[in-house]
C-alpha cells in the first residue's frame, strides 16, 4: 500500500469509527513508512482535538494539500449532513411521486404546464398522478396514472385536459380532510396546483396541513400579487386583440361607438392592456371614478376631431351602482347621434389555443414546480420577474394586490387621441 492509499484509508475509517476506535487506525498505519505514519498520526491526534472544537475542516484542507487525491468529505465524522448543511441530494431520494391539478377557471396553457411536469417528473425517476377536476377530485379520489402519452398533442390544446371546478367543499374542513386523505392513500410526496387566486388560497391550505405543495398562477385576469404574468394572460389578451380589430372594421364602417366588456374580475390589467394594444378610445377600469356626463361629451369632441370611431373597453369589474358599468355607459353614448352597440366577449377569452408565450411559460413554470418538489421545497409560487422563474411564499402571493405597470397606465390616454 503506498503512503498516499494509507492516507485515504485512514483518513475513510478516521470518518466511519468513533473515538474509541482509534485502534484499528493505529493498526493501518503500521504498513506505512515512518516518516509519512508519524505526520498523519499527529495530523489525525490534531483533527481529534479539531473536532471537538468544530474546526476539522481546517485540518482536512492541510491533508489535502499533501494529499491532493483525498477527497475532503462534506459530512461529519458519523457521515449525516451537518445541521448548516441543506442535503438537497438526500431530499431528491425522497420525493418518489408527486400529482398536478388543474383548478378554478381554466386558462389556455395549462396544458404546457402538465405536461412539463409530467415529462419532467417522469424523467426525473418520479411516479407522476394527474387528479381529475382539480380540488373537487382530490375529495372525491379521481387520481389518474400520467406516462408521456398520456400529455401527447396537448401543449398546443386550450383548456386543461385534467379538467377543472371551482370547488366550494374544499373550503370545508371536512372536504380538505378527505382530499389529505386521499394523498396520503396514494402515497404522494407533493401536489403541483395550476390556477388562479382561489385555487392557489386553497394550496396555502394544504401547506398549512403539512402537504408539500406547489402553486403555478394561471388566470388570464393576471391578478395575482408577486408575478409579472400568469399563464393564459397572453393568450386572452390576443384573443381579445383579434375580436377588437374584427369590431374596429365595422365600428369604422358604420362611424359608431362600440363598448367592449372583457373579463378579468375585479382587475383592470386585461381591459388595460388590451384597450392600448388595441387602440381603444377609452378604457373603464375598475375602481376608477366613473363621469358619465364628460363620457357623452368625450364621445362627440372625438368624431368631431374626425375619429371614425369610438371604442370603449370595460373592465367586467368596473361598476356603477353595484352593477357592471358597460349598460349604464351604453345609455349614455347611445343618445349620441353615432349610436352603439355592446359586445360582451365572455368565455371566448378563456379559450383557444395557446400563443407561444403562454407555451414557453407554462413550460417553464411546470419544469420549475417539479424541481422545487425534488429540493424538498413547500409553500412556493413559481413565480416571473424580469425573466426569471423564481419561487416566492404563496401566502405572499395571495395577499399581495396585483399591480398595473403605471408606464401603461400613463400612456392610455395620450395614445387615445
Ligand atoms: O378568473 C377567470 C375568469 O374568467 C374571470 O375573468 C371571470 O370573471 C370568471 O373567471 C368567470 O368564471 P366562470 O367561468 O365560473 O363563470
Amino acid at each position: 500500500m503506498s503512503n498516499l492509499d494509507a492516507a485515504v484509508a485512514i483518513i475513510s475509517i478516521a470518518q466511519h469509527a468513533s473515538p474509541i476506535e482509534s485502534g484499528h487506525i493505529e493498526e493501518l498505519s503500521a504498513h506505512r513508512t515512518k516518516s509519512s505514519s508519524f505526520t498523519i498520526r499527529i495530523l489525525l491526534r490534531l483533527e481529534s482535538i479539531l473536532l471537538i472544537y468544530g474546526v476539522r475542516s481546517i485540518l482536512l484542507v492541510v491533508l489535502h494539500h499533501f494529499y491532493p487525491r483525498m477527497s475532503i468529505p462534506s459530512h461529519n465524522r458519523r457521515n449525516k449532513p451537518t445541521e448548516s448543511v441543506i442535503d438537497y441530494t438526500d431530499m431528491r431520494t425522497k420525493v418518489k411521486r408527486i400529482a398536478v391539478l388543474t383548478s378554478g377557471g381554466d386558462a389556455p396553457g395549462m396544458n404546457a404546464c402538465v405536461r412539463a411536469v409530467v415529462r419532467d417528473g417522469l424523467a426525473a425517476g418520479l411516479d407522476v398522478y394527474g387528479v381529475r377536476r382539480g380540488y373537487a377530485g382530490l375529495i372525491n379520489n379521481e387520481f389518474i396514472e400520467m406516462d408521456s402519452r398520456s400529455v401527447g398533442g396537448i401543449i398546443r390544446q386550450g383548456g386543461t385536459i385534467l379538467m377543472t371546478a371551482r370547488a366550494p367543499e374544499f373550503c370545508d374542513e371536512a372536504g380538505r380532510h378527505k382530499a389529505i386523505e386521499n394523498l396520503a392513500a396514494w402515497e404522494i410526496d407533493g401536489v403541483v396546483v395550476i390556477g388562479g387566486d382561489g385555487s392557489l388560497h386553497g394550496a396555502v391550505d394544504l401547506d398549512a396541513a403539512g402537504v408539500k405543495v406547489i402553486g403555478v398562477p394561471a388566470s388570464i385576469d393576471n391578478d395575482i400579487g408577486g408575478t409579472d404574468m400568469a399563464i393564459g394572460v397572453d393568450t386572452a389578451l390576443n384573443t381579445i386583440l383579434d375580436a377588437m380589430d374584427k369590431i374596429k372594421d365595422t365600428a369604422t364602417a358604420h362611424q359608431r361607438s362600440f363598448l367592449i366588456e372583457v373579463m378579468g374580475r375585479r382587475h383592470g390589467y386585461l381591459a388595460l392592456n388590451a384597450g392600448v394594444a388595441g387602440g381603444a378610445e377609452m378604457i373603464i377600469l375598475p375602481s376608477q371614478p366613473i363621469d358619465l356626463s364628460a363620457i357623452e361629451k368625450e364621445v362627440n369632441a372625438a368624431f368631431k376631431r374626425g375619429k371614425p370611431h369610438f371604442i370603449v373597453v370595460v373592465a367586467e369589474g368596473a361598476e356603477i351602482d353595484g352593477k357592471t358599468a358597460t349598460y349604464a355607459l351604453a345609455d349614455v353614448i347611445g343618445k349620441t347621434e353615432y349610436g352603439v352597440r355592446v359586445t360582451v366577449l365572455g368565455h371566448v377569452q378563456r379559450g383557444g389555443s395557446p400563443s407561444a408565450y403562454d407555451r414557453i411559460l407554462g413550460t417553464r413554470f411546470g419544469a420549475a414546480a417539479v424541481e422545487m418538489l425534488l429540493d424538498g421545497k413547500t409553500g412556493l409560487m413559481t413565480a416571473m420577474r424580469g425573466g426569471e422563474i423564481v419561487g416566492i411564499p404563496i401566502s405572499e402571493a395571495v395577499s399581495q394586490p396585483p399591480r398595473l405597470h403605471p408606464d401603461i397606465l400613463r400612456l392610455a390616454e395620450p395614445l387615445s387621441m
